[in-house]
C-alpha cells in the first residue's frame, strides 16, 4: 500500500525487497567499495541466508550484483552467515564467513574472488577444503555458538589472527585462531578475551585506533600511539557494546582499560537500533568506517505486507575521542553530496514552552544540525535523583511532553500537522554533585498512531559540559529512520518509526523547547536530502 511505500528509505541502504540483516565483509578493492549483507532472497523474514552484494565508488550510491556467497558446500549448505574481509599483502581479498553445515553445526569457511582483475568481484569461489575452523569433541567448542569471524590481522610473528564469537554457558568470548597461510587455522590456547554474564558474542570486531587524531589504521597496525577497540553484539539485549584497551600481541590477550565496563552497562556505538555492526579500514581515505544494521520496529505482519525488513545505517567514520575514554562517530563526509535545498537560521532565542517550524526542507528526508547554548540558564536546572541513573528509563519517564527546568529541547521529527504524531530527539540538563549531566533522548512514544510498533524510548548521558560548550545535535532523517548525533559524535541514537499521518509531504520538522528556561540556538543548518541511487 501507499503507506508502506512511504517507509522505504531515500538514502539509507536497502535492497528492492526482502529481509536483510548484518553488514558483511565491507572493504575497498581497486578503488571500489564492496558491501555484502545477510539477505533472504525469498521473503521479508529471516531465513535462507545468502550474502547480498553491492558496490559503490562513494559509499552513497550503489550498484547491486547477484548474491556473492550462497549455500553450495557441505560446510555451508544450511546458510551463509556473517563474516569479514581481509586484504592480504599484495591486495588479494579473502572472505572468512560462518557456514551452517549439513549437521547444523556452525563452522568457519573461506571464500575468494574468482577473477582479481574484475574490480566488482562478482564471482566468488570457495576453498575446497572448507571448513577451515570447526567445533570438535576435543576443542569443546559449542557448535551452535561459534560464528562471525572478524577481519584477520598479522602479529609480530607473521602469523594471522582472527576472532570468532562464542560462549561457554553465560561467559561470552572471542575465540582466537592463528594461521601462517590463511588456509590452515589453529585454535589458540585461550580466547583473546572473555566476559562473564554477557552471553554469546555475535559479530565481534577488533581494531586499532590512533590516540591522536581521527585517521584510521589498518587492522594489522601496531605501535606506541595505538589503542584497541573490542566490540561485541550481545544477542540478549540486541545492542553493540565496546571497550577500549590494550593488546599484547605476544601473549595474544586484550585488556580493557581501567574504568571500562563490559556488558549491558558498557559503552555502545548507538543507544537505539543498531546491531551486528562491523568496521573496515578504508585505505583510500585513511579512515575507519563503521557499518551497522538498523532492523525494523514494526511487527512481522507489517514487514511481510510491505515486503521488506531492515536497512543499513549511514556508514560512520569512527575514531578515538581525545579523552581516550570513548569513540566518536560521524556520518561519512560523502553523504553531504545528497544535500539539496538549504535553510540557515541566524542565532536566536528559543523561549521555554515554544517551538519553531523548520520550513523550506523536505522534512521527511533531511539533514539538520543545530547548536544550543544554555550556559546562561544553568542556575535553574533540576537535580538528578539517584533513582534516575538509568538514562533510557529516565527518557521514557520524562518524555518530550513532560516539562522540565532546562530541557527538554531539541527536534520534533516526523511530526504531523496536528502533532498527533512526532518523534522527539532532545536534551535535558541536570545538576549532579556540583556538575552537570546532559541527557540525550529519542522518544518514540508518540511516533505513530499505529499501536503495533515497538515504540521503546532510548536515552544516554553524553559527556558534555554545558557550562563551557554548546550542545550540538544533528539528525539524519529518512522516511522511517532517524539517526541522531550529539556532541560532535559522542553519543548516537538511531530510531525506526512508522507514522500514519506524518508521511511523505505531510511531514513537519520543528525545533522545540519544552523546558521553563530559554535556550539559545547558536546556529541551525538544515538541508533537503536527495535520493541516492541504491537499487
Ligand atoms: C547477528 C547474527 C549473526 C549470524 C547472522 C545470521 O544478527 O545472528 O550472529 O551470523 O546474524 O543471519
Amino acid at each position: 500500500s501507499l503507506i508502506n511505500q512511504a517507509y522505504r528509505t531515500g538514502y539509507h541502504f536497502q535492497p528492492p525487497k526482502n529481509w536483510i540483516n548484518d553488514p558483511n565483509g565491507p572493504m575497498v578493492y581497486k578503488g571500489i567499495y564492496h558491501f555484502f549483507y545477510q539477505y533472504n532472497p525469498k521473503g521479508a523474514v529471516w531465513g535462507n541466508i545468502v550474502w547480498g552484494h553491492s558496490t559503490s565508488t562513494d559509499l552513497v550510491n550503489w550498484t547491486p550484483h547477484k548474491p556473492a556467497i550462497f549455500p553450495s558446500q557441505q560446510a555451508d549448505i544450511k546458510g551463509c552467515w556473517s563474516g569479514s574481509a581481509t586484504i592480504l599483502p599484495g591486495g588479494k581479498p579473502m572472505m572468512l564467513y560462518t557456514g551452517v553445515d549439513s549437521q547444523l553445526r556452525q563452522v568457519q569457511n573461506l571464500a575468494m574472488p574468482k577473477n582479481l582483475s574484475d574490480p566488482y568481484l562478482t564471482e566468488w569461489i570457495k576453498y575446497r577444503k572448507n571448513p577451515v575452523m570447526a567445533p570438535t569433541p576435543k576443542n569443546k567448542i559449542n557448535a551452535s555458538a561459534f560464528r562471525d569471524p572478524t577481519t584477520a590481522w598479522l602479529g609480530p610473528d607473521k602469523m594471522w589472527r582472527v576472532l570468532v564469537g562464542s560462549r561457554v554457558n553465560k561467559l561470552g568470548l572471542a575465540i582466537l585462531y592463528k594461521s601462517k597461510d590463511f588456509e590452515h587455522w589453529t585454535l589458540a590456547e585461550k580466547p583473546l578475551h572473555s566476559a562473564e554474564a554477557t552471553g554469546i558474542w555475535e559479530c565481534p570486531d577488533f581494531f586499532p585506533v590512533k590516540i591522536d587524531g581521527n585517521k584510521g589504521l589498518d587492522t594489522s597496525a601496531r605501535g606506541k600511539k595505538v589503542k584497541y577497540v573490542l566490540k561485541n553484539s550481545l544477542d540478549e539485549t540486541k545492542h553493540d557494546y565496546y571497550t577500549i584497551g590494550t593488546y599484547d600481541a605476544v601473549k595474544d590477550e586484550y585488556f580493557p582499560d581501567k574504568g571500562m565496563i563490559e556488558g549491558d552497562s558498557g559503552l555502545r556505538y548507538d543507544y537505539g537500533k543498531f546491531y551486528a555492526s562491523k568496521t573496515f579500514f578504508d585505505s583510500e581515505k585513511q579512515r575507519r568506517v563503521l557499518w551497522g544494521w538498523a532492523n525494523e520496529s514494526s511487527n512481522v505482519k507489517d514487514d511481510v505486507q510491505k515486503g521488506w525488513a531492515g536497512v543499513q545505517a549511514i556508514p560512520r567514520n569512527v575514531w578515538l575521542d581525545k579523552s581516550g575514554k570513548q569513540l566518536l562517530q560521524w556520518p561519512i563526509k560523502e553523504i553531504e553530496k545528497l544535500r539539496g535545498n538549504q535553510v540557515k537560521w541566524p542565532s536566536k532565542i528559543l523561549e521555554g514552552g515554544s517551538k519553531l517550524e523548520v520550513t523550506g526542507v523536505t522534512a521527511g528526508q533531511a539533514d539538520i544540525e543545530v547548536g544550543f547554548e544554555v550556559s546562561h540558564e544553568l542556575e535553574k536546572v533540576e537535580v538528578l535523583k539517584e533513582k534516575w541513573y538509568n538514562p533510557q528509563l529516565l527518557c521514557s519517564k520524562k518524555s518530550a511532553s513532560v516539562r522540565g527546568g532546562l530541557g527538554p529541547f531539541g527536534f520534533l521529527t516526523f511530526a504531523s500537522n496536528t502533532l498527533s504524531e512526532y518523534t522527539a530527539i532532545f536534551f535535558r540538563i541536570y545538576k549532579h554533585h556540583k556538575k552537570h549531566k546532559v541527557l540525550m533522548c529519542s522518544d518514540q512514544s508518540r511516533s505513530s498512531l499505529n499501536k503495533y510498533n515497538d515504540n521503546t524510548t532510548y536515552g544516554v548521558f553524553v559527556d558534555l559540559d554545558p557550562a563551557r560548550e554548546q550542545l550540538s545535535l544533528k539528525s539524519l532523517i529518512d522516511r522511517s529512520i532517524v539517526e541522531s548525533f550529539s556532541g560532535g559524535g559522542k553519543a548516537v541514537i538511531t530510531s525506526r518509526v512508522y507514522p500514519t499521518q506524518a508521511i511523505d509531504n505531510q511531514i513537519k520538522l520543528f525545533v522545540f523547547n519544552n523546558g521553563t528556561s530559554s535556550v539559545k540556538i547558536t546556529y541551525l543548518n538544515a538541508w533537503s536530502m536527495k535520493k541516492a541511487q541504491i537499487s
